[in-house]
């Protein structure tokens, strides 16, 4: 999804680990001159996320690995991610507004599924060794239904796919969206919403 290279590669100079790119497309270049093999690797997932997702409220630990923590991916419109969930554990429901997602299941299983614009909800139980596609932009998640520990890599079609959280883009907004508009929204009295806000606004 994103644009075509102009060139080989096109190193971050630097992304200081943010997605706050300062031109377009990406981030400026490093001077090829200064280009080492290390630009072109990246070892962020080679650790294990399972002991943050087993601590998280959600059972789910997703480790990045878009330019901003990866400088040698910008201009080349890919990414990578790794996803750990664990027993019951959810990636919660998330969209990516520049990219489409491959999920590849590693270990364990879990349910992955996505909402279509016309309101179509197609999921599978995605086992070991096998894949699911979430098209761009689509509402999706990962749902541990196994016993033991799940792991998924995801990749994407841009080096800064985006995402946008379902319910903290609602509900934990900054500042937030007035009471009435959710109420309105949702069809539900204000106290609903005031919970809702309780647990997503930090
Ligand atoms: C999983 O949905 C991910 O965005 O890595
Ligand atoms: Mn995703």
């Amino acid at each position: 999804a994103d644009p075509e290279p102009v060139q080989d590669f096109c190193v971050a100079a630097a992304t200081n680990g943010s997605a706050d790119h300062p031109s377009y497309p990406g981030f400026p270049c490093k001077p090829a001159s200064a280009v080492v093999s290390d630009d072109f690797f990246f070892a962020g997932l080679a650790r294990s996320g399972a002991a943050d997702a087993a601590e998280s409220p959600f059972g789910s630990s997703v480790t990045s690995g878009n330019v901003a923590a990866f400088p040698g991916l910008n201009t080349l419109g890919v990414s990578i991610n790794r996803v750990d969930l664990a027993p019951g554990g959810v990636n919660p429901l998330h969209s990516h507004p520049r990219a489409a997602e491959l999920v590849h299941v590693v270990t364990g299983q879990m349910l992955v599924g996505f909402v279509s614009t016309a309101g179509t909800f197609y999921s599978k139980v995605v086992r070991e060794g096998e894949s699911f596609v979430i098209p761009r932009g689509m509402v999706h998640f990962q749902f541990n239904t196994g016993k033991e520990a799940a792991r998924a890599v995801t990749v994407f079609n841009s080096q800064l796919p985006g995402v946008v959280l379902a319910a903290p883009s609602l509900f934990g907004a900054d500042p937030e969206i007035p009471d009435a508009v959710l109420s309105k929204s949702f069809q539900v009295d204000g106290e609903i919403i005031k919970l809702l806000k309780s647990k997503f606004r930090t």
